[in-house]
């Protein structure tokens, strides 16, 4: 029976949870720098860390307020140590380790994307071990096996962007703030089908690789090649939509046949899409087969997945109690795995 502080500081959210090995989530606070780096188009990794060193401690103390918790029931610490923007994970890391060395209890280094992977357990119903996971996040777009905690298999990934930056740099485009995922999406809603038509990258490579780079440069082209007044804007980004969310879709559904299961886990930001969601749900089920999301506070970014994530390598591994830190600005997934 342990009790997790979990701190999540790797790019533009300050996430802290409390997660009790027996009890479930307690609590969860979080911040988010969007308004911060709205002006700038991107996320500013100066202003970035700034902002967490802001935002941390005020935000552990609410949560422990919340689960109506003092410091002194924490029986370890987890944040994420990568990847992600150096800067921004030292501020967390350092505040880890500082906190669990006056408070004499270990600390664990998590993996921000084993954070998502792992995320949907916390719903109900969750899925049960195999599955395939979908990780669609700003910086990810990655098809995961995944047989345990710890027992992760890449099966295909984005050779170039991500489908979130594909979304994001569409509605740039488009004339919508950053990030514009959620904002191209409530757009494209007014959107005439069929009008335009992108090209479906790789959708028939015969692998599980995806590539999106090609989307904003034909995206580039619409807008050049058309007037872009506000029923345009919305036809060209339902098309840009149609054109990720129908890759994301099918490879999905490749994924799960090639490798003979039929639960998928999305998971990352971009799992917020509705349009994902429903395609994927019918693909799925149409298959045999069920697919689970996070919810949706639990799709980007938060401290609760990094807890939760913290809590499941607590069963399985000893934690440090050197409280010597160092962060992994790149990280690959797979150096996690746990030897057979
Ligand atoms: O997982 P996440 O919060 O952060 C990273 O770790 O990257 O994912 C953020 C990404 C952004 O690219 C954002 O535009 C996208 O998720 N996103 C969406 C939606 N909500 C967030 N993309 C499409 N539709 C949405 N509803
Ligand atoms: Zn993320």
């Amino acid at each position: 029976m342990k009790l997790i502080l979990g701190i999540e500081s790797s790019c533009d959210e300050t996430g802290i949870a409390l997660y009790h090995t027996e009890r479930g989530l307690l609590a969860h606070t979080l911040h988010s720098q969007i308004a911060l780096h709205n002006e700038y188009g991107g996320v500013v990794p100066e202003l970035a860390s700034r902002d967490h060193v802001r935002y941390v401690l005020p935000l552990i103390r609410s949560a422990l307020q919340q689960a109506d918790c003092s410091l002194n029931d924490v029986d370890a610490i987890a944040y994420t140590q990568g990847p992600g923007l150096s800067g921004a994970l030292l501020v967390g890391a350092s505040i880890a380790c500082a906190l669990a060395y006056t408070l004499g209890v270990p600390t664990i280094g998590v993996h921000h994307l084993e954070g998502h992977l792992l995320s949907p357990l916390l719903s109900d119903p969750a899925p049960a071990f195999p599955f395939v996971a979908l990780l669609v996040s700003g910086g990810h777009t990655q098809l995961m096996r995944v047989d345990g905690v710890g027992r992760y298999t890449l099966l295909g990934e984005s050779v170039d962007d991500a489908a979130g930056e594909a979304f994001d740099k569409s509605a740039k485009l488009l004339g919508l703030d950053y990030p514009g995922g959620a904002l191209l999406a409530r757009l494209a809603q007014g959107g005439t089908p069929g009008r335009f038509k992108l090209p479906r990258p790789m959708l028939h490579s015969g692998d599980l690789d995806f590539s999106f780079s090609g989307l904003k440069t034909a995206v580039l082209t619409l807008t050049q090649q058309n007037e872009t007044d506000k029923q345009t804007r919305a036809d060209i980004a339902h098309a840009a939509q149609e054109a990720i969310v129908d890759v994301l879709a099918s490879k999905s559904l490749a994924a799960l046949k090639q490798s003979g299961l039929n639960q998928l886990v999305v998971a990352g930001g971009v799992g917020a899409n509705q349009l994902l969601r429903s395609r994927l749900n019918e693909a799925v089920n149409k298959h045999g087969g069920n697919v689970f999301y996070p919810d949706l506070e639990f799709c980007t970014d938060n401290g609760a997945m990094i807890a939760f994530a913290g809590a499941m390598r607590l069963q399985h591994q000893t934690a440090r109690n050197d409280y010597r830190f160092n962060v992994k600005p790149r990280w690959d997934l797979q150096e996690i795995n746990y030897a057979d």
